[in-house]
C-alpha cells in the first residue's frame, strides 16, 4: 500500500524524522483556515500518490490566507497522473538552501536492502541519474545486519553530504531506517530532504509504501486506506478476504491456486479472441478450502460486476476435492438465489472428479454448464458472454 505525503509524514513524525506535520483540508474555506492559523506563508499541497506533483501545478505557494483559499481551489479536483485530488496539505513554507535525496527500498533482484542517496537534489532524481550518474550514490544494506550508526556514517560520506550536516544526517537516517523496519515498509523515500536556513535537515517530502503482508502486526495502518479510492468490487472482496484483482473485461474469473487463475486468464483472453474479444474480467483465486460459503463470497463479488456477462469456475481438485467444490457451487447458487443471474461455465478436475461432475449433473441449474477441459470451457465461457 502507498500512502499520501501526509501519511507518510506521521510515519516520520513517530520515528522521529525531522518533518512539519501541517493541516490536511479538503476544501478551500479549510484550506484558508489553515493559513491563517499559521499565520506565514504555506506551501499547498496536492495529496495524491503520485511523484511530480510540484511540476503538474499542484505544489504552490501562499503568501496569504486568501492566496491558499485560491490555490486550494485551484488544486482541489484537480487532476495529476489520472488521479483526482480530493485533499491539500497545508504547511508552512520552508526556506531551502539546498535539496538532497535519500530513500531506503526493498532491492527485490539482489534479495536485498538499499540505499539511494544523492546531494545533487532539486532536480528529478531521474534526470540526475542519468545525466551525472555518479552523483546518485546506491549502498547495499545487508538485511540481516540493518543499519547501525556505523552504516549511517558511510553512508553519509559516501553521499557526501556536507560536513556540518553529517550528524544530523546521521540522526536522520537512523530514524528513516526505523520507518523502514519497524512500519515494515518496502520503500521509504525522502524528496526533498532538505538543508534548511540555519542548517537544519527536514524532510519536505515523504514517500512510503508499506508490505501488505505485514498488515497483520499492523493494525493501525488500516486507517491509511483510501477507501474512497479503491474498486468498491475490489473493497468488498478484501473485507470477505478474498484474493480478487478487477481487470476490464467480460469473463468473470474464479479458480484455486493462483497459478491455475494466471493461466486460465491467459486461456481466456485467447478463446476471447474467437468471440467477438471478450478477456478476463478479474482475478480471483478461491485458494485451497473452497467452501460454499467463500465460493458463494467470491460469486456475490463477481456477478455484482455489471461488466461480467459470464462466469468461468476452473477448479482443479486437491486436498479440496472436487465433490467438495460442486458442494460449494451448489451451496453457492442456494444462498444467492435470485441473485445468481449469469451464466457458469464448470470445469471440474483432478481429486474426485467423477463425484463432483455428478453432483451439478444432478443439481441441473439452469444457468449451469459443465465442460471438462480448461480449453473447451475458456471457449464456452468466452462463446456465452459475447451471446
Ligand atoms: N514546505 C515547503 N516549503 C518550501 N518549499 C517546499 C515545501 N515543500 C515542498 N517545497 C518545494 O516544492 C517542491 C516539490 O514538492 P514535493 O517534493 O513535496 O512534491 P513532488 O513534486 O510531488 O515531488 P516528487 O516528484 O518527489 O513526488 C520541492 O522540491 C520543494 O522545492
Ligand atoms: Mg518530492
Amino acid at each position: 500500500m502507498d500512502l499520501m505525503e501526509y501519511q507518510a509524514k506521521e510515519l516520520f513524525a513517530k520515528h522521529d524524522v525531522p518533518v512539519t506535520l501541517g493541516t490536511v483540508v479538503t476544501t478551500a474555506e479549510e484550506a484558508k483556515a489553515a493559513a491563517e492559523q499559521i499565520g506565514a506563508t504555506v506551501v499547498v499541497k496536492a495529496q495524491v500518490k503520485a511523484g511530480g506533483r510540484g511540476k503538474a501545478g499542484g505544489v504552490k505557494l501562499a503568501k496569504t490566507p486568501d492566496e491558499a483559499y485560491e490555490h486550494a481551489s485551484n488544486i482541489l479536483g484537480m487532476e495529476i497522473k489520472g488521479l483526482t485530488v480530493n485533499r491539500v496539505l497545508i504547511v508552512p513554507a520552508a526556506e531551502i538552501v539546498e535539496e538532497y535525496y535519500f530513500s531506503f527500498l526493498l532491492d527485490r533482484a539482489n534479495r536485498s536492502y538499499l540505499t539511494i542517496a544523492s546531494v545533487e537534489g532539486g532536480v528529478e532524481i531521474e534526470e540526475v541519474a542519468k545525466t551525472n550518474p555518479d552523483a546518485v550514490r546506491q549502498i547495499p544494506v545487508d538485511a540481516t545486519t540493518g543499519v547501525d550508526e556505523q552504516k549511517a556514517r558511510e553512508i553519509v560520506a559516501d553521499a557526501k553530504f556536507p560536513l556540518e550536516l553529517a550528524d544530523q544526517a546521521v540522526g536522520t537516517i537512523l530514524a528513516l531506517w526505523k520507518v523502514f523496519v519497524e512500519e515494515d515498509a518496502t520503500l521509504v523515500e525522502v524528496n526533498p530532504l532538505a538543508r534548511l536556513a540555519g542548517d537544519k535537515l527536514e524532510a519536505l517530502d515523504g514517500k512510503v509504501s508499506l508490505d501488505e503482508n505485514a498488515d497483520f502486526r499492523h493494525p493501525e495502518h488500516a486507517e491509511f486506506e483510501d477507501k474512497a479510492a479503491a474498486d468498491p468490487l475490489e473493497a468488498k472482496a478484501k473485507e470477505k478476504g478474498l484474493n480478487y484483482v478487477k481487470l476490464d473485461g467480460e469473463v468473470g474469473i474464479i479458480g484455486n491456486g493462483a497459478g491455475l487463475v494466471m493461466s486460465t486468464l491467459d486461456v481466456v483472453a485467447y478463446a476471447g479472441e474467437s468471440h467477438g474479444g471478450v478477456k478476463p474480467a478479474n482475478f480471483l483465486d478461491i485458494g485451497g478450502g473452497a467452501s460454499a460459503e467463500v465460493m458463494a463470497n467470491g460469486l456475490d463479488v463477481i456477478l455484482n460486476d455489471p461488466q461480467v456477462k459470464s462466469v468461468f469456475v476452473n477448479v482443479f481438485g486437491g486436498i479440496t476435492a472436487c465433490d467438495a467444490v460442486a458442494n460449494g457451487i451448489k451451496g453457492a447458487l442456494e444462498l444467492l438465489g435470485d441473485n445468481a443471474t449469469k451464466p457458469l461455465v464448470v470445469r471440474l478436475d483432478g481429486n474426485k472428479v467423477e463425484e463432483g461432475r455428478a453432483i451439478l449433473d444432478e443439481l441441473n441449474h439452469p444457468l449451469v454448464t459443465q465442460v471438462d477441459t480448461m480449453d473447451g470451457a475458456a471457449d464456452k465461457a468466452a462463446e456465452l458472454a459475447n451471446a
